[in-house]
């Protein structure tokens, strides 16, 4: 079956604010882009980008996400000292430079200390290797292959959409062998939960960040020695639906 990669992106005053996508058979593009239309459409904008392509190569089907661990702390702090630990059993980083590092994150990762456009992408040597520090990579072209279900599974046990999609995100970046995780929080001023995922687990954390902080972003964790343009390419063009979520 031919499948289409659908996304939109919303901006204002050229500013990203919100994007999304999905992948979707050619029959349900307009319904898909009309879903997507009015989530984005909620917030202010001033102009809205809609891409359609049809997938180049067939998607690589993967039974389930990651399990979903959900953990509540008394603060951001708390909640980051948890972060940095299970960071640094999974990279050998000390916790300092892992501190330093998301602190980066919480106070604006690119070189004009604003949000980067994507995710930074560190070493176990601690060295960022980013091909552009203020785009990082973007993880794209993931979805579930049957969104609905999905959505109904996590909205019984109280989980949001927006889990949804960072889930199917996070599980595919932790389906590349030179990824060993990920550190995630969202540049919204008044979400504060994120999450750090390992190979084994996706553990939502809450709080993560301080409420009304603007920055956020995402460290993706590798080998050292890890081809980067292999990075770059599995993440950015390689097809991925998701059949279950593992809750
Ligand atoms: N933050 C800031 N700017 C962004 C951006 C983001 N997340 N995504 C796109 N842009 C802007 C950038 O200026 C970008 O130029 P750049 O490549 O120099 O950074 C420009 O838009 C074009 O980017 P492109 O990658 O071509 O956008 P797109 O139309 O393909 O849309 C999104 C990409 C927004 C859909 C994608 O980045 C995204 O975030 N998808 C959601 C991921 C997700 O939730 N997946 C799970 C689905 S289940
Ligand atoms: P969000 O999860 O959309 O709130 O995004 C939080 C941060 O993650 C953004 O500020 C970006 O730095 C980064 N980011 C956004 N989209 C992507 C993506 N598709 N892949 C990797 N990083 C992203």
């Amino acid at each position: 079956m031919k499948l289409f990669s659908v996304k939109l992106r919303a901006s204002k005053d050229g500013k990203h604010i919100s994007g999304a996508e999905r992948i979707t058979p050619y029959e349900k593009i307009k319904t898909v882009i009309d879903q997507l239309y009015d989530r984005l459409s909620r917030k202010e904008f001033d102009s809205i980008n809609i891409k359609i392509d049809i997938l180049k190569e067939q998607p690589l089907l993967v039974e389930k996400t990651l399990p979903v661990v959900n953990m509540n702390f008394k603060n951001h702090r708390e909640a980051n000292k948890w972060a940095i630990q299970i960071i640094q059993k999974q990279t050998g980083l000390s916790e300092e430079k892992i501190k330093q590092l998301i602190d980066l994150i919480h106070f604006g990762a690119s070189p004009d200390r604003e949000n980067m456009r994507g995710a930074m992408i560190v070493d176990l040597r601690g060295n960022r290797l980013e091909k552009n520090r203020s785009r990082g990579v973007r993880t794209t072209d993931v979805d579930y292959l049957d969104r609905e279900k999905i959505i109904r599974k996590l909205k019984e046990k109280c989980f949001t959409e927006r889990t949804a999609d960072a889930l199917a995100l996070t599980t595919k970046n932790m389906l590349y062998p030179d990824i060993i995780a990920e550190y995630c929080i969202s540049d919204e001023p008044d979400y504060l939960t994120g999450y750090v995922s390992t190979k084994e687990a996706y553990y939502r954390l809450t709080p993560l960040k301080e409420k009304g902080n603007e920055k956020g972003g995402r460290i993706y964790f590798v080998k050292n020695g890890a081809d980067i343009d292999k990075i770059y390419r599995f993440l950015e063009e390689k097809p991925v639906l998701i059949k279950d979520v593992d809750i």
